[in-house]
């Protein structure tokens, strides 16, 4: 459902990404693993459409994704994939539940049905009691299960996470990696991350290495 081919990118002089090539197929939780500062970042927003490579293809759902004008690249971001930043970018003077309906806002679209779609995702992910909570009150677990809820308020065919547990304590990185497998084999939603933690890698149904700003298959 997601494939890459020979992804360049460089930031000034300096080239980060010498030519990836990876396939993410439909169904699997595939989890990217890379020291600190090796790309990790650079190559997941390239496959979301966030960031444009110097060079290189990127497919999503059969569409060539650099090619794509801003409008329709948005639309598709914005229907086919949910996106968990590493900084999580919950807004501070919104609830939980608002942040969560953030994308519908934006989007003008139907927030009855998201309303609805929130009972179900509140309780999948064990957030009903912060629903009415600010992100300041919450625990770091429960802001990075409420930044996943707004990501699948779309009901996005693949879930894309940067550093998931980059920030949690070793509990909170299984609960939160437990529920990421239930989200991937009972709601048949594709998984990818980005992480440099060993554990949480372990839970993918998958497992590959950026090193050396190409992956490397285990
Ligand atoms: N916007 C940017 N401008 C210049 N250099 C950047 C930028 N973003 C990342 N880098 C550099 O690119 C390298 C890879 O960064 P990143 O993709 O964030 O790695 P990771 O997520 O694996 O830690 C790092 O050396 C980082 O300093
Ligand atoms: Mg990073």
């Amino acid at each position: 459902m997601l494939k890459a081919t020979q992804i360049y990118k460089s930031y000034q002089q300096n080239e980060i990404l010498h030519g990836v090539d990876l396939t993410v197929s439909r169904g699997e939780f595939l989890s990217i693993m890379g020291e600190s500062g090796s790309g990790k970042s650079t190559l997941l927003s390239i496959l979301a459409g966030n960031l444009r490579p110097d060079s290189g293809s990127v497919i999503l759902d059969g569409k060539e994704i650099s090619t794509l004008r801003e409008k329709e690249l948005a639309a598709l971001r914005r229907t086919r994939l949910g996106f968990v930043y590493q900084s999580l970018n919950l807004l501070p003077t919104l609830n939980g539940e608002d942040n969560i309906l953030l994308p519908l806002y934006l989007d003008r679209a139907d927030t009855v049905r998201g309303r609805a779609r929130i009972q179900e995702l509140a309780g999948l992910l064990h957030i009903e009691k912060v629903l009415h909570a600010f992100p300041d009150t919450m625990s770091g677990g429960e802001r990075q299960r409420v930044a996943i809820a707004r990501a699948l308020i779309h009901d996005p065919s693949i879930l894309m996470l940067d550093e998931p547990t980059g920030s949690l304590d070793s509990a909170s990185t299984e609960q939160v990696m437990k529920l990421l497998c239930h989200i991937n084999a009972e709601l048949g939603v594709t998984v990818l991350q980005v992480t440099h933690s060993e554990a949480a890698a372990a839970y993918g149904t998958r497992i590959i290495r950026l090193c050396d700003g190409r992956v490397v298959e285990q």
